[in-house]
C-alpha cells in the first residue's frame, strides 16, 4: 500500500508499504511542533531528531527521543524516522539506532510496528503512581514475568464457593451497616491462625489498604518510616503521597538488618513496614533469630511496626512475627490476593486496639466494611477441603518453579538464594541492557529501579545518569515449561 504524505499540507511525498491507516500524516519538525499543532500523527524526519541528539550513543539517542516525548513535543502515535535514515543522518551504524529503539520499546515509550515503523506509545494510565506507571510501562512481550501476581491457574476455583455461598440464606450481617465489619465465622478462623494473639482483628480491602489505613492513623505529615531497601514500589508511593519521608534499611537472607533498623530508629523513624516473609522483591523470609534481634533493637526505641504479609498462604517460610515478641506494638497484616486471588480484594489486620479501632472507625465513614459476601467466600474457601488443597497445591508448585529457575541459572554460573514467594530478584551488570536483551527474546521483567527505597522521585529506567549495574524482578511464579530457556536469557541479560 502507498500512502500520500503531505509536508505541512504542501508538499506531498509518497511512502511504500507504510501501513498506517490514514493518508493524512504530516512530517513534522519537533521545533515547528510547538507552534503548529498537526490535527494527525507525524513522522519526524531523521534530520530533524539528528539536529536534536548530542550524544549519538543509543543511551543517547534513546534518552533524547524519550526527553522529546516527556516535553510533549513527540506525541503518541507520531513516527520515529527509520533506522537507516537516522543512522545516515547521524553518521551512526544502524546498529546504533536500533539498540535506541529496543531500549525505548523496553521502557514502553515507543513500540515497533513493523513496517509501519517504529510508533509513540501514549503513556501508561494517568491514575497510576509514579512507580506503578514504571513497572506497568513496556511493550507487550510473548512471555510477561514482570506482573508480581500470582499464577490465575493455580488460584482455587471460586465458582463452587460462591454457589455454595448463594445457596445459604442471606445471612442477616450481609446488609447491616452497624454490626461488626468482621464476619464472626472468619473472625474464628484468622484468630486461630494469626501467629500472635492481637487485640483487635477486623477486614480491610487487601494489604496496601491496610498499610495505607494504619500509616494514616499513626503518622503525621513529615514522619519518618523504616521501609526496606529493596522494597514494595507502591510502599513508597504511598509514603510519598502521605507526604511521609522514607528510611531506607537495608536487608541480608535472614530478612531486615539489625544495624539498619537501629540507625533507622535513630534517625527518628517512628513506623516501620517490613515484610516477614517471601519479601519482595528478593524472596527473603526472616528467621525467628533475626525476629528476636530485631525485637531487640525495638525493644530501645518506641516504634510501631506494620507487617505486611502479603504472600500469606503460599509462601513457604513460616509466618515469623514480631508480634509474638511485641504484641502490642505490631500490626500484622496478611493479604489473600496472592492465595486466593487478588480480585478478592481481602487482607486481615490484627494488633492493638489504640490503632485498629481508630482505623475501623474511619472505614466506617467510608466504605464501611469489606463485602461480607466476600468475607463468606473467604471462609468458605478457608474451610472447604478442595479449596485448602488447591492452595497448598500452589504453594508447592510455586515453590517448585523457584527451584527450577534457581538450578537453571546454576547451569549458567548464576547462584541465587532459595527465597520464597513468587519473585525472583536477579543483580545484572546493567538494568537497561538487561531489560533490552530479555526484551528482544521476547521476555519482559520488572525493573529494578523503583524497587529502590534510596532518593526522591523512582529513578527512570532512561535517566541520562543512572550508573550501570542493577537488578531484575522476575515472577518466577509464572514461569512453567519455558524454564530453560528463560534461564538463558535471563543469563544472556545478566551479563556484561
Ligand atoms: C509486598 C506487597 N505488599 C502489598 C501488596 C498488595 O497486596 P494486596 O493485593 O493485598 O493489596 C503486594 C502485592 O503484590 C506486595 O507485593
Amino acid at each position: 500500500m502507498t500512502v500520500r504524505v503531505e509536508h505541512f499540507c504542501t508538499v506531498t511525498e509518497e511512502y511504500p508499504d507504510a501501513n498506517i491507516g490514514t493518508a493524512h500524516v504530516n512530517i513534522c519538525t519537533v521545533s515547528r511542533r510547538v507552534s503548529s499543532v498537526p490535527p494527525a500523527a507525524c513522522i519526524l524526519t531523521g534530520m530533524d531528531l539528528a539536529s536534536h541528539v548530542d550524544d549519538r550513543s543509543p543511551r543517547g539517542i534513546a534518552a533524547t527521543v524519550a526527553r522529546l516525548v516527556r516535553g510533549g513535543d513527540l506525541r503518541p502515535g507520531d513516527r520515529l524516522p527509520t533506522v537507516r535514515t537516522l543512522a545516515a543522518d547521524l553518521g551512526v551504524s544502524p546498529a546504533t539506532v536500533s539498540g535506541a529503539w529496543q531500549a525505548l520499546s523496553a521502557v514502553g515509550i515507543v513500540i515497533s510496528r513493523g513496517r509501519a515503523g517504529t510508533v509513540v506509545l501514549p503513556p501508561p494510565a494517568s491514575w497510576l503512581p509514579p512507580r506503578y506507571r514504571e513497572l506497568a510501562g513496556g511493550a507487550p512481550a510473548r512471555l510477561d514475568l514482570s506482573t508480581g501476581t500470582p499464577d490465575p491457574e493455580l488460584l482455587p476455583l471460586i465458582g463452587p464457593a460462591l454457589s455454595r455461598v448463594a445457596r445459604q440464606r442471606p445471612a442477616a450481617d450481609t446488609g447491616a451497616y452497624v454490626t461488626s465489619p468482621v464476619v464472626p465465622a472468619l473472625e474464628v478462623l484468622l484468630r486461630d491462625s494469626w501467629p500472635f494473639a492481637p487485640q483487635r482483628i477486623t477486614v480491610v480491602d487487601g494489604a496496601l489498604d491496610a498499610i495505607s489505613r494504619t500509616l494514616e492513623r499513626v503518622a503525621g505529615y513529615g514522619s519518618r518510616i523504616a521501609v526496606e531497601d529493596p522494597g514494595f514500589p507502591p510502599l513508597f508511593d504511598l509514603v510519598d503521597q502521605l507526604g511521609l519521608e522514607r528510611v531506607p534499611v537495608t536487608l541480608d537472607r535472614h530478612g531486615m538488618r539489625p544495624d539498619a533498623l537501629e540507625r533507622a530508629l535513630d534517625a527518628g523513624a517512628g513506623v516501620v513496614v517490613v515484610q516477614p516473609r517471601a519479601h519482595n522483591p528478593t524472596g527473603v523470609s526472616m528467621t525467628s533469630t533475626r525476629a528476636r534481634e530485631l525485637a531487640a533493637v525495638l525493644r530501645r526505641h518506641d516504634a510501631l511496626v506494620v507487617e505486611d504479609d502479603h504472600s500469606g498462604e503460599i509462601a513457604s517460610a513460616r509466618d515469623v512475627s514480631l508480634g509474638s515478641l511485641l504484641p502490642d506494638r505490631v500490626v500484622h497484616v496478611r493479604s489473600y490476593s496472592k492465595s486466593h486471588g487478588p480480585d478478592l480484594r481481602i487482607a486481615a489486620v490484627g494488633g492493638p486496639a489504640s490503632v485498629l479501632d481508630g482505623l475501623v472507625a474511619r472505614r466506617m465513614l467510608g466504605p464501611g466494611w469489606t463485602s461480607r459476601l466476600l468475607q463468606h467466600v473467604l471462609v468458605d474457601l478457608l474451610t472447604d477441603s478442595t479449596a485448602i488443597e488447591a492452595v497448598a497445591h500452589a504453594r508447592r508448585v510455586y515453590h517448585a518453579r523457584r527451584r527450577a529457575l534457581r538450578d537453571a541459572l546454576a547451569g549458567h554460573g548464576i547462584t541465587i538464594d532459595p527465597g520464597d514467594g513468587i519473585n525472583v530478584w536477579l543483580p545484572v551488570h546493567d538494568e537497561r541492557t538487561a531489560l533490552v536483551r530479555l526484551e528482544a527474546a521476547g521476555i519482559r521483567v520488572a525493573p529494578g529501579a523503583p524497587f529502590s527505597a534510596d532518593g526522591g522521585q523512582p529513578a527512570g529506567p532512561l535517566a541520562a545518569d543512572a550508573a550501570e549495574g542493577g537488578h531484575v524482578r522476575i515472577t518466577v511464579g509464572l514461569l512453567g515449561a519455558e524454564v530453560d530457556d528463560v534461564a538463558l536469557a535471563l543469563a544472556l541479560a545478566a551479563a556484561p
